[in-house]
């Protein structure tokens, strides 16, 4: 009788539970019918194919020198590529607030999501949105272990010197392990 009421419990928990999920996912990404979105989808294959590349760039000279220099003149050039291999219509980027590319500056709509982001703490779950018929996905990057060297708060007269020679203007300093960091985005024409 006793397994048997535990069993009736257990089951009343995670049918509780699975319905919290559902009517989260619902609010959260109303544009969303299949468990993956082609956006989050864009965007964890992007980020996917860049951390391996700047992980073993770091491994190779722990310094960050050596990755500072491919960041400076490769990010750009690698999100074009990827970008290539994505249908018609559809693209990723990545901003942030306090940016250290130019090219990365965010637009009003960016600064609004990333600012809920920060607000929020809950750097989990990618927020879906439409704008002017386009599908945009925001997926937010805290700062991990392998971030400081380049963003953290003490970072290397070496490195700085790399970093300020092409980004006299940077703001991506400072940062603290779990900081929000700032955003890949996708973009989808509907
Ligand atoms: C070796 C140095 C280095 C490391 C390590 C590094 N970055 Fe960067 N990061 C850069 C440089 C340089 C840029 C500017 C060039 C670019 O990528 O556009 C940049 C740009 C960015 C941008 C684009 C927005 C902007 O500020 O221009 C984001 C987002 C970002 N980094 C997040 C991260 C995260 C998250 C990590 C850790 C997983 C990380 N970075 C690790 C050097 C680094």
């Amino acid at each position: 009788m006793k397994r048997v009421s535990i069993l009736l419990v257990s089951i009343l928990l995670v049918s509780i539970l699975f319905v919290g999920c559902s009517n989260q996912n619902k609010t959260i990404a109303p544009v969303a019918k299949t468990e993956q979105p082609t956006g989050v989808k864009n965007i964890m294959n992007f980020i996917g194919g860049i951390q391996p590349i700047l992980g073993s760039s770091i491994k190779q000279d722990p310094s960050g020198i050596h990755a500072s220099n491919f960041c400076a003149t490769s990010a750009m050039e690698m999100t074009k590529g990827y970008n290539a291999t994505l249908p018609k219509g559809q693209s990723v980027r990545r901003t942030a607030l306090k940016y250290r590319n130019p090219a990365n500056k965010p637009d009003a709509i960016d600064v609004k999501v990333m600012k809920e982001f920060v607000a929020s703490r809950d750097f989990s779950k990618p927020k879906i949105i439409i704008v002017d018929e386009v599908e945009r996905t925001y997926k937010a990057l805290p700062i991990k272990q392998e971030c400081l060297a380049c963003h953290g708060e003490n970072i290397s007269p070496e490195v700085k010197k790399v970093i300020m020679k092409s980004y006299p203007k940077d703001l991506a300093t400072g940062f603290k392990l779990g900081d929000f960091r700032g955003v890949v985005v996708s973009e989808i024409r509907r």
